[in-house]
């Protein structure tokens, strides 16, 4: 089996995925076509010629323009499906889908709207491709705490619909601890909580993120390679880092992907997963991200077939659901 089929058949929990950062350039112009939206690009080609980013602010800037093409209950439904049919392909059983309220409910379209139009795909790629989901609603870290807790209100008579909660966009200067208030009270709600922390941001962001929003998942964290203690920490503690290889180069977190340190933090003992991010800018679905680390980094095949088992680890699933891919993952030989 050459490696695209074996990473291909190891069954994986997608952990780190922002639904809006799906959305490939076709679908975005179909759709701003669809709702009379202006997008800031003139064709489809213009638009992937300008995916050449610098930092994740010029990343961000990009991404906001283009989720304004998404409108409709039927426009989210149909990103997500175009996102579930890749990741049936990628041999994704399990995934947990980011979306940014706020990023929507600013342009005026309904919080409901958005959720109604998730959760149907969801639903539909259960029944189509066997894959089982769960949404996270991210809160704007750009975005005071106040914001967060006005969004918060508006998903609280509905709480049952999410999962858990994250927080996301620009890291620097918006530090884990200007959302502990926030997270204290989503934790109190019964929602799983996690945090994009040490992604540009400093070894404290991730600590902050464990020791004041007692996040159970760290989104990135690559730069806790810089403090030999946070790293015992998180081997200790085995806490889950959600490692987007593909994304990191895109953004210029490293050079080149043999730069990355995600095979020194797996060496390390630290459960590193392997996750797309915003696949639609950043060159590659969750497969691409497993073929081209191991191409790059020398990861062997009982290393890949590690990373997709600490990913259903690290899934917000009950031992009973997680069972089965488990057994199936166990039985693929390397
Ligand atoms: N929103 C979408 N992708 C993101 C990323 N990689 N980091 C922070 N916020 C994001
Ligand atoms: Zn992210």
């Amino acid at each position: 089996m050459d490696l695209e089929s074996y990473v291909r058949v190891l069954p994986k929990a997608e952990l780190h995925l922002h639904i809006e950062g799906t959305l490939e350039p076709e679908l975005m112009f179909e759709l701003a076509r669809r709702n009379g939206v202006a997008l800031p690009w003139k064709s489809v080609e213009e638009t992937r010629a300008a995916y050449a980013f610098e930092d994740l602010q010029s990343f961000l800037d990009l991404y906001y323009a283009g989720a304004a093409a998404l409108v409709c209950e039927e426009d989210f439904f149909d990103l997500a499906m175009a996102y579930f049919e890749r990741a049936a392909a990628d041999g994704v059983v399990h995934a947990e889908l980011f979306f940014d309220p706020q990023t929507h409910t600013a342009r005026g379209v309904a919080y409901e709207t958005v959720l109604n139009g998730l959760e149907r795909a969801c639903a539909t790629a259960q029944r189509r491709f066997d894959i089982s989901s769960r949404l996270i609603l991210c809160f704007l870290r750009h975005l005071s705490e106040e914001e967060g807790f006005a969004t918060l209100a508006q998903a609280l008579p509905q709480v049952a619909r999410i999962h858990g909660v994250g927080l996301d966009s620009s890291e620097m200067g918006h530090p884990p601890s200007k959302f502990a208030r926030l997270f204290a009270r989503c934790r109190e709600l019964g929602l799983h909580v996690v945090a994009h922390a040490g992604e540009e941001g400093p070894p404290e962001y991730i600590i902050e993120a464990l020791d004041l929003l007692q996040v159970e998942r760290i989104d990135h964290g690559v730069r806790a390679f810089e403090s030999p203690a946070l790293m015992a920490r998180l081997a200790g503690e085995q806490m889950p880092l959600t490692v987007c290889p593909l994304s990191n180069v895109k953004l210029c977190v490293f050079p080149t992907l043999a730069d990355h340190n995600l095979k020194a933090m797996l060496d390390a003992g630290i459960k590193v997963t392997i996750n797309s991010d915003d696949p639609a800018y950043f060159g590659g679905y969750v497969g691409k991200n497993y073929v081209d680390s191991a191409a790059a980094l020398g990861l062997g095949r009982e290393e890949l077939k590690r990373i997709a088992r600490n990913s259903l680890e690290a899934a917000f699933v009950s031992d009973a659901e997680r069972a089965p891919w488990l057994a199936r993952l166990a039985s693929i030989e390397a």
